[in-house]
């Protein structure tokens, strides 16, 4: 399944793209501070440093975390349609930040927090079962072998998921990348603490009801790349394993 060293390599590309509008520049000195989750550095050697729930108010029931939200639209969909729930998005591309920042401030959620960041150190730093649902929305597929490495999905990374994610919490994948929806069926159906909620190939091919397109998946489309939805649930701890595959 790929080498995976102690020290991950990047998964992302660029961190910066076109020279901001003002306003968005704006937004990134003042919106973003306030709505910043703090991670604190060296967190993967001091696990469970923070507490996701206390960036948000008294009222919020569960958590859920998006990575790579890449413009956001997903991440404030979800969050304009689930108030009672907070939200943390992860991403380090700057010029997504401040897409999410403008839809925020446009419409007034309350209910995100952002790490503009990579997510890897967030994930080391939160506590135990602590998020309801994980959305890994069209990931980079780094298609060449030598960069496999790069790839969110692998051994490591599942395994931290099944940490910080509560039992029977969803796991949301989608790709137009058959070879990478491949790999992530592979090492999902490989993981004990996690097994695939499909029945049938409806369920793969056709996006969730509630499910908001991303700015990918619409390009993707637009170029003749269907998507692939990919659901899987974190198994209840103590539970015996027990993948169940779909029908052909
Ligand atoms: C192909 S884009 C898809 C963006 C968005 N999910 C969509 O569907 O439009 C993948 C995104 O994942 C982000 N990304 C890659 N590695 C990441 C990491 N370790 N933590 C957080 N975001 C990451 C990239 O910066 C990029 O914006």
């Amino acid at each position: 399944m790929g080498a995976e060293h102690s020290r991950p390599p990047s998964t992302f590309g660029r961190r910066h793209g076109p020279r901001l509008r003002p306003a968005r520049r704006a937004l990134l000195a003042t919106l973003l501070p306030r709505l910043a989750l703090a991670v604190p550095t060296g967190s993967a050697s001091a696990p469970t440093a923070i507490d996701p729930a206390a960036a948000f108010g008294s009222t919020i029931t569960d958590l859920w975390l998006e990575i790579g939200f890449g413009a956001g639209e997903h991440l404030a969909a979800q969050a304009a349609a689930h108030p009672e729930i907070g939200l943390i998005g992860c991403e380090p591309y700057v010029n997504g930040v401040a897409a999410l920042l403008s839809r925020i401030d446009a419409v007034g959620l309350t209910n995100i927090r952002i790490v503009a960041d990579d997510a890897r150190p967030l994930l080391a730093a939160l506590p135990a079962a602590c998020l309801g649902r994980v959305f890994i929305l069209f990931p980079d597929p780094w298609p060449k072998r030598r960069h496999h490495k790069r790839r969110l999905i692998s051994t490591r990374a599942l395994a931290e998921l099944a940490r910080v994610m509560k039992d029977d919490a969803e796991l949301r994948l989608a790709t137009d990348h058959r070879e990478y929806a491949r790999w992530m069926l592979r090492h999902l159906l490989a993981d004990p603490d996690f097994f695939w909620t499909a029945r049938c190939p409806r369920d793969w091919r056709e996006a969730p009801p509630d499910w908001p397109e991303t700015r990918y998946q619409i390009k993707a489309a637009a170029a003749g790349r269907p998507a692939m939805f990919l659901r899987f649930r974190r198994r209840v701890r103590g539970r015996p394993a027990e993948n169940r595959r779909p029908r052909a």
